[in-house]
């Protein structure tokens, strides 16, 4: 699996990206037990209700970290070296960023994601707010590796990746990522990265069941997306959104389940659903602050300081690349 997130607001896919979708969503709906990924959640629609789910009042993730971002915003910025340029894996909202460019003496910002469109008119906004700061937008995947642009070559490097959306890849995944930006932003790069944390059990659940049911739609746009896209047939009435916390795997996961027996046909294949046969649609992991540790530590990354809000519900981690 691998991830865009939030990120993809209103974007138009090229057609190369249309069939990798046609692909990806043939190969995952003829595995057992059935997957689709988390990446495909995002488009108009889906950003639009990502963006309602921020604002829900149990989903506690986003209001934590822009907490942490706020109240911690001079210890942040006493780890980052003056003038350096900061490269976001992934533009979503520019609210976060904001926080860290109004508190960090940053020379650059350079935005990368898949999305040219959004990516060029977030840029522009930014460039308005803050007219002093170089703004160098790079279209490409963040999940591979990619060029960062010749005006930052000589400054230092601090990657900023918010959100938790690290949670939203395999743990061999995140750690494939933290090595890959490593690797891209080089010697001596610092990187902020933004984790979930794990807790009470009922937050969790709430937080991804909430009571307007937006969450629901999230996840079952991803079937109105496949019908409309691909020309998919599913009945989106008989699928039902659950999410559940997996312990022993510490992550909550999204299923959409068939309400009764049922198929569907896509791209000329029938895919069989049996009553109660569930889609698996996304994996959130949450991490203790010394298993989040671990993970960078396997993979170049040694912490310098990690800051958490009074509750212990976020936590954003302030990482060093190994030499
Ligand atoms: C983008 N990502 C960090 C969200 C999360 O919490 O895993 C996506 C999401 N899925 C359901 N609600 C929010």
């Amino acid at each position: 699996m691998n991830v865009h997130a939030p990120a993809l607001a209103n974007a138009h896919l090229p057609d190369e990206q249309t069939s990798a979708f046609a692909r990806d969503v043939i190969a995952g709906l003829s595995q057992q037990p059935k997957r689709l990924s988390p990446k495909y959640f995002y488009d108009a629609t889906g950003s639009e209700l990502f963006e309602q789910i921020t604002r829900l009042p149990e989903y506690y993730p986003t209001r934590t970290e822009l907490g942490i971002l706020q109240d911690c915003g001079l210890e942040i910025a006493a780890t980052i070296p003056e003038g350096a340029a900061l490269i976001e894996f992934g533009a979503g909202a520019t609210t976060k960023v904001r926080l860290l460019l109004k508190s960090c003496a940053f020379g650059s910002y350079v935005p990368v994601d898949i999305s040219g469109d959004f990516l060029n008119g977030q840029a522009d906004v930014l460039r308005k707010d803050f007219p002093e700061l170089a703004v160098h937008p790079v279209v490409a995947d963040f999940t591979t590796p990619f060029a960062l642009p010749d005006a930052i070559k000589d400054m230092p490097k601090v990657g900023f990746f918010p959100g938790s959306t690290i949670g939203n890849f395999e743990p061999h995944e995140a750690c494939g990522f933290l090595r890959s930006a490593r690797g891209i932003l080089g010697p001596g790069a610092l990187m902020i990265v933004g984790a979930d944390l794990e807790k009470d059990e009922r937050m969790l659940q709430d937080a991804y069941n909430d009571a307007a049911g937006v969450t629901a739609r999230f996840n079952l746009n991803l079937l109105v997306r496949i019908n409309r896209e691909l020309g998919g047939n599913f009945d989106v009435s008989a699928f039902v959104h659950r999410a559940i916390y997996n312990r022993e795997q510490h992550r909550i996961e999204m299923h959409l389940v068939s309400r009764k027996s049922q198929s569907a046909r896509l791209l000329g294949t029938t895919f069989a659903f049996r009553t109660g046969e569930s889609i698996h649609t996304e994996c959130s992991y949450k991490y203790s602050v010394e298993r989040f540790g671990a993970l960078a530590r396997g993979s170049g990354w040694k912490v310098l300081k990690t800051w958490t809000d009074a509750e212990n519900l976020f936590s954003v981690h302030a990482l060093v690349a190994e030499a």
